[in-house]
């Protein structure tokens, strides 16, 4: 009998996975997919290292993940700096003076700011209620109109004017002539492509891929004197309390094979409403490739259900509501932990769901 079945060969349960057994514990871990790694997944394509569920860019502020990360793959010197493309115009994001330059001429900061406060100004708006009046008391209408509201509207499949305000609590606005889009100190991408930390990870540790645990569910049960569940919550729990809903994504990845430099940068955003993608990720840029051919993949936002591949909780106070009455079931389940974004319905960084798997292991073994 393993002492741990881990189901999910994702972040969380292979750190779990990893920590367990330098504790000199046993773990059987699963996956129903056909690979491990869960999101962070990459391939090679062309000998270029293909993020296959988006953009994954790793940054923190804090020096021991990034530590520990660092002891499973070397990360490279990439920093985010996507561009939009608005109806063929450019802008640096995030809305730096780099931006406020290409879409008033300002050169100084006081004139950018100037800018920016005059057209808050004129919008009268005082007490935002919705997503629209929100972002134009924070940031202005023209950044409003180019940057944000096409890209938001695709994103969440609805207007502006129909989304909630606490969407955008904040909007970062730099006046600085700097694109980095992370304020965190340490960045970059594992050289060689996430799959590999996960390989080290799970080295020596038995892993079934194709399965899902709900289809031999007690058979699995029975195999182990624990579980750790990085699946949906809902679904662990019948859906007795009902469905959480996500949002979903739709990636369609092109191999340009005469073209080794696409759009020369990894991240490009396609704010305008008619563009059906939200964002082309060209995937060499991310490691600096020098490949002959390319590898481009453009992003989709969707509607989710049940079936499809949950990507974003939609944490409005339906689904929150719902998720604290399962959260309540699985703090009364002893035998099971519940970790990772889909058993703790949260949107998660790379590096705050590796926070949480070492501060389960810590609770778990101390
Ligand atoms: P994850 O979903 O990776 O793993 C869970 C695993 O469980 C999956 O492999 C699944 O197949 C498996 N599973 C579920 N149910 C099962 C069942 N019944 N039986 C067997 N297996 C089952 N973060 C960041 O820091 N920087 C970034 O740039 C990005 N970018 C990004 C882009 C997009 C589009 C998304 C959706 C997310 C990001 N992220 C990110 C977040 C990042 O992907 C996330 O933090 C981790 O992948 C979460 O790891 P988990 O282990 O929690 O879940």
């Amino acid at each position: 009998m393993y002492d741990y079945l881990i189901v999910g060969a994702g972040l969380f349960g292979s750190v779990f996975a990893y920590e367990a057994i330098k504790r000199g514990k046993t773990c059987l871990i699963i996956d129903k997919r056909n690979h491990i790694g869960g999101n962070v997944y990459t391939e090679k394509v062309k000998d270029i290292n293909v993020h296959k569920y988006g953009a994954h860019i790793f940054h923190t502020n804090n020096k021991m993940i990034w530590d520990y990360v660092n002891s499973f793959a070397e990360f490279n010197r990439y920093t985010n700096s996507p561009v939009a493309n608005y109806k063929g115009e450019l802008y640096n994001l995030p809305f730096n003076m780099n931006t406020f330059n290409k879409l008033w001429g300002v050169i100084s900061p006081s004139e950018a700011k100037q800018k920016i406060e005059e057209q808050k100004e004129a919008s009268g708006i005082t007490d935002p209620k919705n997503l629209e009046e929100q972002a134009i008391s924070l940031v202005g209408t023209d950044i409003y109109e180019k940057l944000i509201k096409g890209y938001t509207e695709k994103q969440w499949g609805r207007p502006a004017k129909e989304l909630p305000s606490f969407i955008i609590k904040r909007l970062p606005v730099r006046f600085t002539y700097d694109n980095n889009y992370f304020n965190d100190r340490y960045q970059g991408i594992p050289i060689g492509g996430y799959t590999s930390i996960i390989e080290k990870m799970l080295e020596g540790i038995e892993v079934r891929l194709n399965v899902d645990f709900f289809e031999q569910r007690e058979e699995f049960e029975s195999l182990a004197k624990k579980v750790v569940y990085t699946g949906m919550i809902d679904q662990y729990f019948d859906y007795k309390y009902g469905i959480l809903d996500y949002r979903s994504l739709q990636f369609e990845t092109k191999v340009l094979e005469d073209t080794d430099n696409f759009q020369g940068n990894a991240v490009v955003n396609y704010t305008d409403k008619e563009t059906p993608y939200t964002r082309i990720i060209e995937h060499k840029h991310f490691e600096f490739g020098t490949q002959e051919a390319t590898v481009i993949t453009e992003e989709y936002p969707g509607e989710w259900k049940p079936g499809d591949e949950p990507y974003y909780p939609v944490n409005d106070d339906k689904n929150n509501e719902t998720y604290r009455k399962y959260k309540e079931l699985a703090d009364n389940e002893d035998k099971v932990i519940f970790g990772g974004r889909l058993a703790t319905y949260k949107y998660y960084d790379m590096h705050q769901v590796i926070g949480a798997a070492l501060a389960t292991v810590n609770k778990e073994f101390e």
